[in-house]
């Protein structure tokens, strides 16, 4: 089976990304090939980071590997806090200080609409190749359920009734961003592996 390293230790985005790509593909952690250290995210885009995760640990490995960078993006506060969602709190804040600092900027703002957006940059033999996934919703008054992480408990995709903390993560993984993004890098995947890449 081929092996792809993911750039990441996030037990979740692990557990989502092999629920994607499992039958195909060996997904591999950074534990996993014994790479430790953090890699910097330095950059002031998602694909910017996304291929600089990828690149760090392309130049320690010389494997084939990905990295994905995610933000939330909330119109009210004019697209932030995206490409630094997951600092937004501060250097060493918890998920639940990001969420607590999202309400309170929120308060009593009534356009609450807001969208995840993945970019993931695959490296094959270097290469690098962008995919991106993308889900709209808007932003809850107040956390509901104990599943997913991040900014799940306040993040309502459309069309559904429910936070992203509250849905199984199979549900979840059929629409997020991260879940969009998977798939067209595991379409990807499937072509080039038949040989006929696009
Ligand atoms: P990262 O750079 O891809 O790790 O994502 C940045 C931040 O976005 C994370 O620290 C989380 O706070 C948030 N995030 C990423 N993916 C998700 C998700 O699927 N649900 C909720 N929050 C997420």
């Amino acid at each position: 089976m081929k092996e792809l390293i993911f750039a990441t230790n996030n037990k979740h985005k692990l557990q989502e990304v092999r629920a994607l790509l499992g039958d195909t593909i060996k997904v591999l952690s950074l534990d996993e090939v014994g790479l430790a250290g953090d890699i910097p995210e330095t950059a002031d885009t998602l694909d910017g980071n996304a291929i600089q995760k990828a690149m760090w640990v392309y130049d320690r490995t010389g494997a084939d590997c990905f990295a994905d960078d995610t933000g939330l993006e909330v119109d009210a506060l004019g697209g932030a806090p995206g490409v630094y969602s997951a600092r937004y709190a501060g250097e060493h804040c918890t998920f639940a200080d990001n969420v607590a600092k999202l309400l309170n900027a929120l308060e009593g703002e009534t356009n609450r609409k807001a969208d995840f957006r993945t970019v993931i940059c695959l490296l094959q033999n270097g290469e690098p190749h962008l995919f991106e996934g993308r889900v709209d919703g808007h932003i809850l008054t107040q956390p509901y359920g104990e599943g997913g992480f991040g900014y799940d408990p306040v993040f309502m995709p459309d069309r559904f009734a429910v936070s992203f903390a509250e849905m199984p993560l199979d549900v979840k993984n059929m629409i997020s961003h991260r879940g969009r993004a998977v798939a067209k890098l595991a379409e990807y995947l499937k072509s080039t592996t038949n040989g006929n890449e696009k």
